[in-house]
């Protein structure tokens, strides 16, 4: 293979792959050559931006490590994570529908009982959430696992405000299971908008490119439960400024709630506040998992 030039080289590299054995990984890396080269066949790429695209690229590992991570944030503003969780998550019209995962999760959230405070200290507004757990077919999914997190008042997750390596004392995040009904309730904050860490190469290239870095408020919720695909979703607040230019593209009009603002006095816990707060009542539907449709 000699004398390549710019009309032969996309079909040599396919060609390369020729003896991969992993059929997955030649399709991949086949579709994947073929869409680069178009790509910079089409907006005629030139040295000089290959070069900055490297950097940036470069900039994107460097701020990379287990506690950021920014090439899921490239991911998700350029609508890739969305495109992927659409593409891998369509379910019967009654089900509830999924949105990215986002990196803010964390495995080994303390445990609650329903009706426990799962704020654990972390500020904002009162809020308690209740909703129901049910199948497709209607049927109501006891002691289903709910995996719920959020950020603060400020908007910040626990795992951004945490200095040092020390335990992750985790606030605004925790497990529950759905009662014998399928019902849930547990106390919180109230979510509010905030801004995706935007002071690396992702936050630049939203400001370059002439867009926000915010997120509408919303609810993170994780749901699982033998005999149902799990469910990777949020619930997002109405009446949000953001809802229409959510900066990972995830919002979903069937996923967006009223959160019910209350004056202050008496909680359904029988606390009482002097400040408002907040009720959100929202039923998630599962999807019966292939094993047993
Ligand atoms: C989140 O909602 O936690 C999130 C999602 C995508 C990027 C950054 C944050
Ligand atoms: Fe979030």
């Amino acid at each position: 293979m000699r004398n390549i030039n710019e009309d032969t080289i996309t079909l040599a590299v396919i060609e390369s792959f020729a003896k991969c054995e992993d059929a997955r990984l030649r399709t991949i890396m086949t579709n994947l050559v073929q869409h680069l080269h178009a790509f910079a066949r089409e907006v005629k790429l030139t040295e000089a931006e290959w070069f900055k695209a490297i950097s940036f690229l470069t900039e994107v590992g460097h701020i990379t490590d287990d506690k950021r991570q920014e090439f899921i944030l490239l991911s998700d503003t350029l609508g890739l994570s969305m495109l992927v969780t659409a593409q891998n998550n369509s379910k019967p019209a009654n089900c509830t529908e999924a949105t990215v995962f986002g990196p803010f999760f964390l495995e080994g959230a303390p445990v609650y009982r329903n009706g426990e405070d799962i704020s654990n200290g972390a500020h904002g507004a009162p809020c308690y959430v209740k909703g129901q757990v049910r199948g497709a077919d209607g049927e109501v999914v006891p002691n289903a696992w709910l995996d719920v997190w959020q950020s603060d008042e400020d908007g910040f997750y626990d795992v951004q405000t945490h200095s040092g390596d020390g335990p992750t004392e985790h606030r605004a995040r925790g497990r529950l299971q759905t009662d014998a009904e399928g019902n849930f309730h547990f106390r919180s904050i109230l979510a509010e908008a905030y801004p995706i860490p935007h002071d690396g190469p992702v936050g630049r290239m939203l400001a370059a490119t002439g867009r926000h870095p915010w997120r509408p408020a919303h609810l993170h919720f994780m749901l699982q439960a033998p005999g149902y695909e799990t469910l990777i979703t949020h619930v997002f607040r109405n009446g949000d400024q953001y809802l229409d230019s959510d900066v990972v593209f995830g919002v979903r009009s069937s996923l967006i709630a009223d959160w019910i603002r209350h004056e202050p006095g008496i909680a359904p816990d029988g606390k009482v506040f002097d400040v408002p707060w907040y009720t959100l009542d929202y039923d998630f539907v599962l999807n019966p998992s292939e094993a047993i449709a």
